[in-house]
């Protein structure tokens, strides 16, 4: 394949821009040209494209967001749409395409090259971590690590007040994000939207936990189970008793630079990648990391597998938090 294009779509994630740059710089190593697309498949529509070079992408390896631009485009689901979308990558003579996204990115990824037969790539780009058939997506290592940061400060001012805190985390309907910062963060409480929530059983430990001594509860609430503001409503019809605050943590978890974990998965998905797309016609697959080696894998497959929850991990951070 002689030249490629890459975009990012749906919500950033920190380490996009790390995979933009390595997907750039070894795809010209390996003789290849890379075009960017600005703003997704918004982009793509309106021909937003230049060619890249390994000075585009200077000084961008540490940075969240991404450099490309992201964004939602309804449009796209339309196969209309995505005629437009093709005569554009044809104008441009780009033969293949590196998605970086999540999972809508990846079914637009997927109506492309079921329509039109363009080899695709998706790059996992989400700090929501809600992809199956990936151990790991890109943001998630960084989001988590940004989360415990500001459990750590929260930590120490409900502790001088006696308080507890609700801190709504990111996620949409995975709660990942609440059960990695929740377990890393010494948390009392962890709500998440794949296990029931009891709020009877919430009071009970914050009862029982002031008994017990401890000076400080803080509840990590996915935002998929409900708002911290709710929840917050919901403890105080039962106790009205406590002390109690909340913090919604919000896009401060999607920015910021990314860490070591999401920069190094970022090169490996890259590279593994650009070697599909180097192949000849790899059809639409995705990249990802199983048991820390990198996987590539059809994409109906991957979108089809169905997500599951690590309740074993879940668990745990329960019984440590108690
Ligand atoms: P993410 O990739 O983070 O899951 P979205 O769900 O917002 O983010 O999807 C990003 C974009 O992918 C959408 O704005 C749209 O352009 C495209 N997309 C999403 N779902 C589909 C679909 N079912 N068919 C075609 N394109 C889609
Ligand atoms: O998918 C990433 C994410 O940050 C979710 O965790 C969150 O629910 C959503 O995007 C917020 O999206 P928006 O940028 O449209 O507010």
């Amino acid at each position: 394949m002689r030249r490629i294009g890459i975009l990012t779509s749906g919500g950033d994630a920190p380490g996009m821009n790390a995979a933009i740059r390595a997907t750039v710089r070894y795809a010209l190593s390996s003789g290849m040209e890379v075009y960017g697309i600005e703003c997704g498949y918004d982009g793509m529509l309106k021909g937003n494209i230049f060619p890249m070079d390994t000075r585009s992408v200077s000084d961008t390896i540490q940075k969240g967001g991404t450099i490309l631009k992201t964004a939602r485009c309804p449009e796209f689901k339309e196969k209309e749409y995505r005629q437009k979308a093709y005569d554009v990558l044809q104008a441009f003579g780009i033969e293949g395409l590196v998605v970086i996204g999540g999972d809508g990115s990846f079914r637009g990824m997927k109506d492309l090259n079921d329509d039109f037969g363009v080899p695709c790539v998706g790059i996992p780009g989400t700090i929501d971590n809600d992809l199956a058939y990936t151990d790991f997506t890109l943001g998630f290592d960084t989001a988590v690590n940004t989360v415990l940061g500001a459990v750590n400060n929260i930590r120490d001012t409900m502790t001088a007040h006696n308080r507890a805190c609700i801190i709504e985390v990111m996620g949409r309907k995975c709660g990942d994000i609440a059960v990695y910062a929740g377990l890393a963060g010494g948390a009392e409480i962890i709500l998440v939207p794949e296990i029931p929530s009891d709020i009877d059983k919430v009071c009970k430990i914050i009862r029982q936990d002031k008994i017990k001594g401890k000076n400080s509860v803080i509840i990590i609430l996915a935002e998929g189970v409900c708002s911290c503001n709710a929840l917050k409503e919901e403890i105080l019809n039962r106790m009205s008793d406590i002390s109690i605050r909340t913090v919604k943590l919000g896009y401060i978890q999607r920015g910021g630079a990314p860490s070591m974990s999401d920069r190094v998965l970022a090169a490996r998905c890259a590279v593994r990648a650009v070697e599909l797309l180097k192949n000849g016609d790899c059809g639409g697959r995705v990249v990802g990391i199983k048991d820390n080696k990198i996987i590539d894998m059809d994409i109906a497959e991957a979108l089809a597998i169905p997500r599951s929850f690590d309740k074993d991990l879940y668990n745990i951070a329960t019984i440590l938090g108690k």
